[in-house]
């Protein structure tokens, strides 16, 4: 049924949470953020899948301790095509309706990210569109910026450019380093990401 359909009667329906499929490189605190979230009974979404490109990302591990399914599927030898296919089985294979990005260190390809156009949003750790790629903390302490942040879009094929749904501002502290202001932007990512995908996909 339609989520938040209303029957007849007016009554709403008991809603069909969304069903997310997130993909990590690393660490996964993002995806443990996501995963927290879903544990409100309110939550519109739900975590179908933890899927990564790194049998060793400390994030599968998080995962599997909750209970969540999870799989890896190393790049190395393989096809860029290849591997996005063999990911998106598994994460069709998972039922899930959309695709979460979170520190996914490949850059996907073009047929991977139509299929899921509209149904999958990144996390990136600046203000887009300032500093896309990497080394987005050092690039803005570099700059003199005084205000830096954090950015959940949809994804496009070009590579962290697609629409931006939503921001949180971090102010820089003078002393900050890359590593004390990516520590600081993780707050507010941990914050911002759950809230967007909820109201995203409700
Ligand atoms: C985050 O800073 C995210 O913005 C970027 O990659 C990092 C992933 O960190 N895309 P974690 O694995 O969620 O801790």
């Amino acid at each position: 049924s339609r989520p938040g359909a209303r029957n007849p009667t007016g009554q709403q329906r008991t809603m069909a949470r969304a069903k997310v499929a997130i993909l990590i490189s690393g660490a996964g605190t993002n995806m443990a953020a996501l995963l927290y979230a879903a544990k409100a009974p309110d939550c519109p979404y739900e975590l179908a899948l933890v899927a990564s490109n790194d049998p060793a990302a400390e994030g599968l591990k998080i995962a599997a301790a909750e209970g969540i399914a999870t799989f890896a599927q190393p790049h190395k030898n393989l096809d860029r095509a290849v591997h996005d296919a063999m990911m998106h089985d598994r994460i069709v294979n998972a039922g899930a309706t959309h695709v979460a990005l979170a520190g996914y260190m490949r850059i996907l390809s073009e047929a991977f990210v139509q299929k899921w156009e509209g149904r999958m949003l990144n996390i990136h750790p600046s203000l887009l569109p300032k500093y896309k790629g990497l080394h987005t903390h050092q690039n803005a302490i570099d700059a003199g910026d005084k205000i830096a942040g954090c950015s959940v879009h949809l994804v496009t094929a070009e590579l962290d450019d697609g629409p931006v749904l939503a921001q949180t501002e971090v102010a820089v502290l003078p002393d900050d380093t890359a590593e004390t202001l990516a520590a600081r932007v993780k707050f507010a990512e941990h914050q911002l990401y759950p809230r967007v995908l909820a109201e995203y996909v409700a």
